[in-house]
């Protein structure tokens, strides 16, 4: 399928971006290489080339966590955030100081590196704040292997949406059965919510069909002159 929408996207476009920027480290997986640029003040970060996210448009990805946290009432919060990126929904998270523990899943180790490194100066206090939790691999592995009712709040943030993937085998993440499984691991009103570049009325109506419910909230971005609007989908257990 043709990807029309703009996502994440650089405001100073596609062409030559990756050319006119400065490396400031990469990576290589068995998924492909990781790369983080630097362009004036801002950071990228790129998979096999793809523009995944930058330090200049991140509304939306701390908007994950404070709109999650905000419609979760517990006293005290265990959170679990899929794909570290670069920071930013869990600086917010631990924002809240209902937080107890953050566990952070990361399937790059590289991306990890850097961040202890303190490559990523936005979100250093962050990734050394001792409420966090790290764990390498992927999110469907590492939540299955989670307790039952062990989770407030699940945030997932691993492709630009379920029509937008970073990596393919990440297109189980938003169907029933991973849908099921993150339900299992929630507490009782713990909610589980999904960034996603587009509206997505397939996820909208897997996530029914698991909790019940979905709120989908759409919030206007402007990137650079570009607007759009990106997607959170948020169901409670
Ligand atoms: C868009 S970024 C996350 C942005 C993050 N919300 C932030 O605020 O910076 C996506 C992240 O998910 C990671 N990722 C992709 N697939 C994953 C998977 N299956 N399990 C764990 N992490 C994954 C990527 O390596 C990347 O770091």
């Amino acid at each position: 399928m043709m990807i029309v929408k703009p996502m994440r996207e650089p405001v100073s476009g596609l062409v030559n971006v990756a050319a006119m920027a400065e490396l400031v480290a990469r990576g290589e997986s068995e998924r492909g290489e990781l790369a983080l640029l630097r362009r004036d003040d801002v950071l990228e970060l790129r998979v096999n080339g793809v523009f995944v996210m930058d330090t200049a448009h991140t509304a939306t990805e701390r908007e994950l966590a404070t709109a999650t946290l905000r419609a979760v009432g517990a006293a005290r919060l265990r959170v679990l955030i899929g794909g570290l990126g670069l920071g930013f929904t869990l600086r917010e998270v631990l924002a809240d100081p209902r937080v107890e523990e953050a566990h952070v899943v990361e399937i790059e180790p590289d991306l990890l590196t850097w961040h202890r490194d303190g490559l990523v100066p936005h979100t250093v206090a962050a990734v050394r704040d001792e409420r966090v939790r790290w764990h390498l691999g992927d999110v469907a592995e590492v939540l299955a292997a989670q307790p039952p009712d062990h989770f407030d709040v699940v945030l997932l943030d691993v492709d630009n949406g379920p029509d937008f993937l970073v990596y393919d085998a990440n297109s189980a993440i938003y169907r029933g059965e991973f849908l099921a499984r993150s339900a299992e691991k929630l507490t009782s009103g713990g909610t589980l919510a999904i960034w996603s570049a587009d509206t997505s009325p397939a996820l909208r109506a897997a996530l029914h069909e698991v909790f019940g419910n979905c709120e989908e909230l759409a919030i206007p971005v402007r990137l650079g002159r570009h607007e759009t609007t990106y997607h959170l989908f948020l169901a409670v257990r």
